[in-house]
């Protein structure tokens, strides 16, 4: 049996892969703010060298898989935290995780991106780039800077929804560059992405009460299959990813998320 590190463990799409894992009998080190094996802060450096230390000790130095799928969404008032904790969260920790992954002989990393990074006209290129040359104080701040100049009425729905979108985007796109390069694939540490749709989760029902209140045909993007996801729907694929039999795919991006992104944008491949 293996040895998992999951973030974001106390809820959603988190809970339901270290539930998943764990019934399928594997040791899971759940990462959170709260209600976890490790409690840290992956918006801070102190709080991912912590997870990153404890994770280690945990593990032996050999750890099979991890699932960063600890995250928030656009309605956080602060576009610098979402940065930090979107981007940088998983980024930092699982460069810190590489030498145990690459241990374990078939090391499998997954992280939790969105849709939103294709459907949500509002990356901010700028704030990608910062992201990707790892300047997080200088991404925080633009990002902050760029929420504030946001008209009113798109600041009172989500303020931080470019942040969040244009985080996704650098997340992304952090993976497909650096599953490629040899400290990763030719250590046999794969790393992929998946860009989850809307799915039924405390993150997305929030302050806007429970599942029954969403009709999946008001949405505000497509939902050619007429529901929601569910945490478990997401769960699956992580369990996929960390597979020691997923052995030739690194770098991919897996949409799902209901048909959303093949509905918005059908020739994009
Ligand atoms: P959730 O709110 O149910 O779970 C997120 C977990 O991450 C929570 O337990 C929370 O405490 C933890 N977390 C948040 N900030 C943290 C921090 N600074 N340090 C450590 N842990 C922290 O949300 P959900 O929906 O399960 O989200 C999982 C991932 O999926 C997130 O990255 C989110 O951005 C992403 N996502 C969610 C979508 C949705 O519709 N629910 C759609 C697309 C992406």
């Amino acid at each position: 049996m293996a040895t998992f590190a999951v973030t974001g463990s106390a809820s959603g799409m988190g809970a339901a892969s270290a539930a998943a894992l764990s019934a399928a009998g594997h040791t899971v080190i759940g990462v959170d703010l709260r209600a976890a094996d490790i409690l840290a802060d992956l918006g801070t450096a102190e709080g991912r060298d912590l997870a990153a230390e404890e994770i280690l000790a945990r593990c032996g130095g050999r750890l099979d898989g991890v699932a960063a799928i600890a995250g928030v969404g656009p309605d956080l008032p602060d576009a610098a935290a979402v940065v930090s904790i979107n981007h940088f969260g998983p980024v930092r920790l699982l460069e810190r995780l590489l030498p145990a992954l690459a241990a374990s002989g078939a090391g499998r990393a997954v992280v939790i991106g969105s849709n939103s990074a294709s459907t949500v006209p509002l990356i901010d290129d700028g704030l990608v780039e910062l992201a990707l040359a790892g300047e997080e104080q200088a991404a925080r701040e633009r990002a902050r800077a760029a929420a504030e100049a946001m008209p009113a009425e798109v600041r009172a729905m989500a303020p931080s929804i470019s942040a969040y979108a244009s985080s996704k985007f650098a997340l992304a796109r952090w993976v497909r560059r650096t599953a490629v390069t040899p400290e990763w694939a030719r250590q046999g540490v794969l790393l992929n992405a998946i860009a989850p749709g809307a799915v039924l989760t405390p993150l997305m029902l929030g302050s806007t009460g429970d599942a029954a209140d969403h009709d999946p045909d008001a949405f505000p993007t497509p939902m050619p299959l007429g529901v929601f996801g569910r945490p478990e729907d997401i769960a699956f694929w992580v369990q996929q990813f960390l597979r020691p039999e997923a052995r030739f795919t690194t770098g991919a991006v897996l949409y799902v998320d209901g048909g959303t992104d093949a509905a918005m944008r059908p020739d994009a491949q």
